[in-house]
């Protein structure tokens, strides 16, 4: 057992080689703790008419059978994946977890995603639907345009035919199997 350091001004360039090499041998915890936050949202209704994990695979069964590319599909997968600790800041926190593994612009589309989403229903809370307008011109806007539309706000559905998690895992393990640099 390689003797280590207690605190990290002792630490020693050897010493950090080993937590690199154990580190990269362990990602796929990111996965596993991934899905376990995926499986988790089934016990989140709240109100709406279908669970917050059929909400999420059926937003990524959406997006996949609208061709969308598999990092899209990824990130639809995982959306609202921060909802599993905080709702009112969910957002932030699913794109926060999705931000090493993901484009800049598939980043942007989760991060401002409840913006795009209030044009569907901001007005009930008295809030502005146009909250998205403030993108307008970003590169990314089109795309975060149709996750919203098209898939986010339509995934309500009990009778979809929507795919399992199952379908979904392969992909979820290839994409937190390495991390981008940052
Ligand atoms: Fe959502």
């Amino acid at each position: 057992m390689t003797q280590t350091f207690t605190r990290m001004d002792e630490s020693t360039a050897e010493q950090w080689a080993v937590i690199g090499k154990e580190t990269y041998a362990h990602q796929g915890r990111v996965a596993d703790r991934a899905l376990d936050m995926l499986r988790s949202l089934a016990e989140i209704t709240d109100g709406f008419a279908v669970d917050q994990l059929t909400h999420s695979l059926q937003t990524a069964t959406r997006a996949e059978r609208a061709g969308a590319d598999e990092e899209v599909v990824f990130a639809s997968l995982l959306h609202d994946v921060g909802k599993a600790v905080s709702v009112p800041n969910h957002p932030e926190i699913a794109a926060a977890i999705l931000k090493p593994y993901v484009r800049s612009d598939v980043y942007h589309m989760i991060v401002a995603h409840q913006d795009f989403q209030g044009r569907h229903y901001y007005a009930h809370f008295g809030a502005d639907p146009n909250a998205r307008d403030k993108y307008r011109g970003e590169a990314w806007f089109e795309l975060a345009e149709r996750f919203a539309d098209d898939w986010d706000q339509t995934a309500f559905d009990p009778d979809y035919d929507t795919l399992p998690l199952e379908h979904f895992e392969p992909l979820v393990r290839a994409r937190f199997a390495s991390a981008k640099i940052v």
